[in-house]
């Protein structure tokens, strides 16, 4: 029976993935951690937490031995725009977190989960059709240590027999939890905007073009890949994943066939604008169903009608 650790469960991806994984191995399997506490909401007890820096290895390991966990989730990190602006705090908690938790897994004989991102490609890779292995010569801080944690995810496996296993992904788009401050969450605010104002100004351009992802397909790639057979897997800490890939005017043009009154207008941050032109358009996730079986079920329709249909509610209740 997996014993499961996740840290940064607070951020967009842990606050539906714990559930998740409480829901597939049970609530007791699963530890919710992070360095926030969670929101005392009387409505909602979080059954397991612990307060965790990830750049501290002692109280990771006191966590991992207390609970006898066998699998990490390794979620904590700044995502990139967030980056770019403390990009020492980043390099200390992307890269020395990774590395604690896989010391700490190598003491224990955990496995451990890394998310990497389009982010670990830049401006020199190809950029449609990215293969999944390529040129990777990233120009921010956050794709330096996407790009250094997937080869120290592999040297782990290869030096210690680490079970390491992740994947790129492109930006998620979730109404659960606020997107953590990447360069893809314009693709999150625009729903929120739309049905709460009828307009959204973008800080990207009109016609930047990104991979992007639904939850529910990014939580179905994390279970897949961790209960893939091993055997099969030739890539392990680096597949790409997408489901689409979408520019803000055709994500405004979908939210239309539901909202026909929406509008958009630009007001383009140089920033993220120049993060999102170091990335991919288009990339190549046909290693990740070779290997392990993934196909994504959400396309921009299917997961514009979920989104507001399921985001529209909230709103409403929380006004
Ligand atoms: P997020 O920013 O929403 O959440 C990150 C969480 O980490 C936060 O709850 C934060 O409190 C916590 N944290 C920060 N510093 C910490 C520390 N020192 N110790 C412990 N916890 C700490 O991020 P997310 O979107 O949930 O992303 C999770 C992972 O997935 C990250 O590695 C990210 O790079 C990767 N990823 C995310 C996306 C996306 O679009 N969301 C895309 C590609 C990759
Ligand atoms: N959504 C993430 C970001 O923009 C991609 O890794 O930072």
């Amino acid at each position: 029976m997996k014993k499961i650790l996740v840290t940064g469960a607070l951020g967009q991806i842990g606050s539906e993935l714990v559930p998740a994984l409480r829901q597939r191995y049970g609530d007791a399997q699963v530890i919710a951690s992070d360095i926030r506490m969670p929101p005392a909401d009387a409505g909602r007890e979080e059954p397991a937490f612990e307060f965790i820096d990830c750049t501290r290895q002692s109280p990771l390991r006191s966590v991992v031995h207390k609970h006898e966990i066998d699998t990490i989730f390794h979620l904590a990190a700044l995502l990139s725009a967030v980056a770019e602006e403390k990009p020492h705090v980043a390099w200390d908690v992307n890269m020395g977190g990774l590395y604690r938790v896989l010391e700490v897994a190598r003491e224990s004989g955990c496995a451990v989960f890394f998310p990497s991102s389009i982010g670990a490609f830049g401006p020199t890779t190809p950029k449609r059709g990215t293969p999944q292995d390529t040129l990777q010569r990233p120009t921010t801080m956050y794709g330096v240590t996407k790009a250094a944690g997937e080869l120290l995810c592999d040297y782990y496996f290869q030096r210690f027999g680490i079970d390491t296993r992740g994947v790129r992904f492109p930006g998620l788009i979730s109404y659960q939890a606020p997107p953590g401050g990447g360069t893809t969450d314009y693709a999150v605010e625009i729903f929120y905007a739309a049905l709460r104002h009828g307009r959204y100004t973008c800080f990207l351009g009109p016609d930047t073009r990104l991979d992007m992802m639904y939850m529910p397909d990014a939580l179905r790639a994390v279970v897949g890949l961790m209960e893939a057979d091993p055997g099969r897997l030739v890539h392990r800490n680096s597949f790409n994943v997408t489901a689409m890939s979408v520019t803000p005017e055709e994500i405004a043009a979908e939210i239309r066939r539901h909202l026909p009154g929406f509008a958009i207008d630009y007001d383009v941050d140089p920033v993220r604008q120049a993060i999102a032109d170091s990335w991919p358009d288009a990339i190549d996730d046909r290693a990740a169903a070779e290997e392990w079986g993934w196909a994504a079920t959400f396309d921009l329709a299917e997961m514009t009608a979920d989104m507001l249909a399921k985001l529209g509610p909230r709103l409403g209740a929380d006004r």
